[in-house]
């Protein structure tokens, strides 16, 4: 399997388009914003963007609830912004990949509402409808309600997340009841035709690829999800025939699945089976000081998924996202550091979320915003700079859709960019020195030298086509040290806050530090 030439060199940085930056003081972030701030997410070092949905929607979740696949939401501005920010990109070395929402639509979707109609039209098979308003889906655990009762048509429509969302029709894998169609049948098979004409359509105007929503959801009553990654092959030959240079990610959590599906990254997910909360955001996180936390069961699973890319794809850690609390929840900054240590020295393309690189905090008590509940924490302005509303908008205060970290020495990238934030040019440093070592890059192979139980330092070495580069990460309080077969160091080409030593197979680990020592 071929991968798009640019993620073997990828640091990916995701911007949350509402609270990036506002250019027409309406209170929430644009397209043109994204434009303007394009050299500063480059001069961090990242050349790949996410993008969340900025399609036309309710904003009932946040724009995963879509409303004209085509359109972008007139609030961040035009198609022809969109394009523009395409080309700026790319005119900057930069890539740029869009979300995708392929299993489920706003209830204000046009293909919805003619699929409420009694009469037979177009659209009648584009979403999961059974054939009886008065019988719910019972326990199908890929669907997670019904939508029932507002429309003329008797049947109940399934719901892919919150209610207003619901299910387009991809077909089910095995057919229990007669309302339930086949993958082949003409209505999924037309489902599948509309989406890859919107991923035409963007492809077409120069995005390079999309970020895929819940992309194991599709195909129903698919245990083991076999139908649901033939359905996804069928997706990459159409963009191998036509975008061959564009990527596709997975939020999946299973890249055994994923990459035989076709796609070329998977994200590890905060939720489901990764222990990737163990790293970050458990009482007691490995990364913390306190040097209680436990990182085997993560780095078993991550092992395991490791070894189902068989190095032909790449699994996506993040620093964070939109749906979790702020990696600043449990860490302090000089944590956070060595977070990042890991974070861009391990395979697989390196995500950033927006902010984390100045240590913006998570604001747990903001009320709900765009369905946000627990995650709008995450998802405050950006922190631009000392003027009024943090440089992230000319508007009213009280017009910020959500409002600002309200504390009085919040980070700003001013204060980074004048060399205020240590950790802003510790993880810029990360980044270059990814970008110099095609060792520490996205797919060069890792091993783990040592990952005990309860125990620190991690220890694990990459191995590039000309180098071999040993990472020695103990976020403890403590001096740590370990047996690893690795003989003798070569020299130090990466410490945060002391140099490890690697003797003879000993490595000594100062507290509180990461290094990258040659071999
Ligand atoms: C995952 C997205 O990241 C999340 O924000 C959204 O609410 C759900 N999928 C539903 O689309």
């Amino acid at each position: 399997m071929s991968m798009p030439k640019w993620l073997e060199n990828i640091v990916f940085y995701e911007i949350y388009p509402q609270s990036f930056n506002d250019t027409n003081a309406d209170g929430i972030g644009d397209i043109p914003g994204i434009i303007e701030k394009l050299d500063y997410i480059k001069e961090l070092g990242c050349d790949g963007i996410w993008l969340n949905p900025c399609f036309e929607s309710p904003f009932y979740d946040a724009g995963y609830d879509v409303s004209n696949y085509k359109k972008v939401a007139p609030r961040y501005g035009t198609n022809e912004d969109l394009k523009r920010l395409f080309e700026e990109a790319h005119a900057r070395d930069m890539h740029v990949i869009l979300d995708l929402v392929p299993g489920h639509t706003s209830i204000n979707h046009k293909w919805f509402q003619e699929s409420c109609k009694a009469a037979k039209n177009e659209y009648t098979d584009r979403y999961v409808w059974n054939d009886d308003i008065w019988s719910d889906f019972g326990q199908d655990e890929s669907i997670m309600g019904s939508i029932r009762g507002f429309y003329e048509r008797n049947g109940c429509c399934a719901v892919n997340f919150f209610s207003i969302q619901p299910a387009l029709n991809y077909g089910y894998a095995k057919c229990t009841e007669s309302w339930m169609q086949p993958m082949d049948a003409p209505g999924p098979m037309a489902t599948r035709e509309a989406m890859k004409d919107v991923m035409r359509f963007w492809m077409s105007m120069g995005c390079d690829g999309f970020r895929v929503d819940m992309a194991g959801s599709l195909v129903k009553n698919d245990e083991g999800q076999e139908a649901t990654i033939q359905l996804w092959q069928d997706f990459r030959r159409f963009m191998d025939e036509e975008f061959p240079d564009c990527a596709l990610l997975s939020e999946w959590g299973n890249p055994g699945r994923s990459l035989r599906g076709g796609f070329h990254m998977d994200f590890l997910l905060h939720f489901g089976p990764s222990h990737y909360l163990d790293l970050f955001r458990v009482e007691e996180p490995y990364f913390s000081r306190r040097g209680k936390g436990d990182i085997s069961d993560f780095v078993e699973t991550y092992k395991s998924n490791y070894e189902a890319t068989n190095r032909e794809g790449l699994i996506c850690i993040p620093s964070g996202n939109h749906d979790m609390p702020r990696i600043k929840d449990k860490l302090d900054d000089e944590e956070v550091k060595i977070a990042f240590a890991f974070l861009l020295s391990v395979p697989g393309a390196p995500f950033i979320y927006y902010g984390d690189e100045i240590g913006m905090n998570y604001l747990a008590d903001l009320p709900s915003v765009e369905g946000g509940y627990h995650r709008t924490g995450a998802r405050s302005p950006m922190q631009w700079d000392h003027s009024a509303n943090a440089g992230f908008s000319s508007g009213e205060p009280e017009s910020l859709y959500i409002s600002l970290d309200p504390s009085e020495n919040r980070p700003t990238v001013q204060d980074a960019l004048e060399g205020r934030i240590p950790l802003y040019d510790e993880i810029k440093k990360l980044i270059a020195i990814r970008k110099e070592h095609e060792a520490l890059q996205s797919t060069a192979p890792m091993e783990f030298l040592y990952a005990e139980k309860a125990a620190y330092p991690l220890v694990y070495k990459r191995t590039g086509k000309d180098e071999e580069i040993l990472i020695a990460i103990n976020p403890s309080g403590q001096e740590a040290t370990c047996q690893v077969a690795a003989g003798t160091g070569k020299g130090v080409i990466y410490s945060n806050n002391g140099e490890a030593v690697l003797e003879n197979g000993k490595l000594t680990v100062p507290a509180a530090s990461a290094s990258f020592i040659l071999l």
